[in-house]
């Protein structure tokens, strides 16, 4: 008589299984028989393994939480119920790269995501941002083709960055965001190491019913720290996953990241007329203007248990707002509240929402109508109305939360750039960047980022188109990187003489 092992193997339905090793056949030579369904079971399931990876930010990783309000004058801003004096509230961080796919080397010159969630009691509150206070557009109509132009080329599947300054210099608003990317801040250390920003403006609506134009800033507490470009290059081969280790071995041994809380606050009838349109997600409010408010500390203290069911399948959506916190006229932003749910049903599926890692956890209350779909679990109690209104008791609307929120506007349709204001050219504050914000080093390793990337497959009509670009931002420094690329140029093209094996081959591009 066999005893069976305390923990012994099942298939998904729960019967024990007979064999981890061997398939069932006739005869030890024979045919697989199709009744091995657990044979059948383990290989349809492994085909399933994965979901679309994310379209953008595919490559990241992640941790759980602590959020806590330090300053109780912030409740003056917002009535957001997780924002009150003395709240601490879970969240989830995930951060990322843009362009690279799931295993790609997370030392790749990219901006870095940074989404964050709030499990808060009044439903989950999402704030997805990036590691740069600007973006490369300020239309959502040009997010595509920015993306796939930073992607693959359709024919030999390799990124090229001929396409990237293609399209940067035909889109004179990315040249804030390409001075941060090409600066010391677009390769950080490690993601403990970069500050985080919502980027675009939102509002804030307090206990009055006032309203405010909101930006937020994470300032990491670990200090800001990045890599030259040498380091980063070497990194991508020997250690390609770095910063997600990184950040999992640092939680392992209990050193927790964290950040504190910042936000600029702007009083809402400034924006009209603001310098700069304060909408405008290519632009900063100088801190001079709107200075920095402390809000709260963020700490990462819980590395997942799976990464596939926390990490992978963790949804995070700009539209995820609580009472107290909305949308704004950026037209990026208003873009992105569309988008996100949108990638998750297709990414994840109809019921998304419903994963432990996504469902509003904390939340006092949940009144949803929505119902079935695609490997639905959750339902209401059978006397609950499927339908509202209804006279038996099922939820109904808070009407009072349309008060006091949102933004006036009139006029006619219209496909148009957005109203100006007295500074609003594309170079202006790329430049200050440059000159007020860089020191001479920094410029020194953006002349050398820049004509590095430049000097990797950029052709001439685009190399002119760059110089160009970059002298907008600053005369100098435009023409420092193209005497640096020039030079270059000619040093290679003289080593390729001397030791040229197809005498005339001037290729275009120099590699
Ligand atoms: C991810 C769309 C602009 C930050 C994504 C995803 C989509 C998307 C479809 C994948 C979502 C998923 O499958 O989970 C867009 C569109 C934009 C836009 C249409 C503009 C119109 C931005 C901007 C920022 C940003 C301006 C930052 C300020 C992120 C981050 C993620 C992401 C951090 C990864 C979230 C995660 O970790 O799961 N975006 N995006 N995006 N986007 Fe955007």
């Amino acid at each position: 008589m066999t005893t069976a092992p305390e923990k012994y193997t099942t298939t998904n339905s729960g019967a024990p299984v007979e064999s981890d090793e061997h398939s069932l056949t006739q005869g030890d030579a024979g045919g697989i028989l199709l009744h091995d369904h657990y044979l059948i079971e383990k290989m349809a399931q492994f085909n399933r393994e994965r979901v679309p990876e994310r379209v953008v930010h595919a490559k990241g990783g992640g941790a759980f939480g602590e959020f806590e309000v330090t300053n109780p004058d912030i409740a003056n801003y917002t009535k957001a119920h997780f924002l009150q004096p003395g709240r601490k509230t879970e969240m989830l961080a995930r951060f990322s790269t843009v362009a690279g796919e799931q295993g790609s080397p997370d030392t790749w010159r990219d901006p870095r995501g940074f989404a964050l969630k709030f499990y808060t009691e009044e439903g989950n509150y999402d704030l997805v941002g990036n590691n740069t206070p600007v973006f490369f557009v300020k239309d959502p109509m040009k997010f595509q083709d920015f993306i796939r132009s930073q992607k693959r080329q359709p024919a030999s599947g390799l990124r090229d960055n001929n396409m990237q300054w293609d399209f940067w210099t035909l889109s004179p608003e990315s040249a804030h965001q390409v001075t941060w990317l090409m600066g010391d801040r677009g390769l950080p250390r490690s993601w403990r190491h970069m500050d985080g920003f919502g980027s675009h403006t939102y509002q804030w609506i307090n206990a009055q019913g006032e309203r405010f134009w909101v930006k937020y800033h994470f300032k990491t507490d670990q200090g800001v720290e990045f890599l030259s470009q040498d380091k980063g290059d070497e990194l991508a081969g020997s250690s390609p996953d770095d910063h997600r280790q990184d950040l999992f071995g640092s939680i392992e041994k209990g050193d927790f990241p964290s950040w504190t809380l910042k936000v600029q606050i702007m009083p809402f009838a400034d924006a009209e007329n603001y310098r700069f349109n304060p909408f405008d997600l290519t632009k900063v409010w100088p801190k001079g203007d709107y200075p920095l408010i402390e809000v709260g500390t963020m700490t990462l203290n819980r590395n997942p248990r799976n990464f596939f069911a926390e990490i992978e399948q963790s949804s995070f959506e700009p539209s995820n707002f609580v009472p107290g916190i909305d949308t704004s006229p950026d037209k990026m932003l208003l873009g992105r509240i569309f988008s996100y749910a949108d990638a998750h049903r297709y990414r994840i599926g109809t019921n998304y929402q419903q994963l432990p890692v996504n469902a509003p956890k904390a939340a006092r209350y949940l009144g949803t109508y929505s119902k079935e779909g695609s490997m639905n679990y959750r339902f209401n109690d059978p006397d609950q109305p499927v339908y509202a209104p209804n006279s038996y008791g099922g939820p109904h609307a808070d009407t009072a939360q349309q008060d006091g929120r949102g933004w006036e506007a009139g006029g006619p349709m219209v496909r148009a750039a957005y109203v100006s204001h007295a500074e609003d050219d594309d170079w202006g504050q790329a430049g200050t960047l440059v000159r007020e914000v860089m020191d001479d080093d920094a410029r020194e390793r953006l002349v050398s980022n820049v004509s590095g990337h430049l000097l990797n497959g950029v052709t001439e009509p685009v190399l002119v188109r760059a110089f160009e670009y970059w002298r907008n931002v600053d005369a100098d420094l435009g023409k420092e990187i193209e005497e640096s690329v020039r030079s270059q140029q000619s040093d290679s093209a003289e080593s390729t003489s001397l030791g040229a094996t197809t005498p005339g081959d001037e290729a275009e591009t120099v590699k």
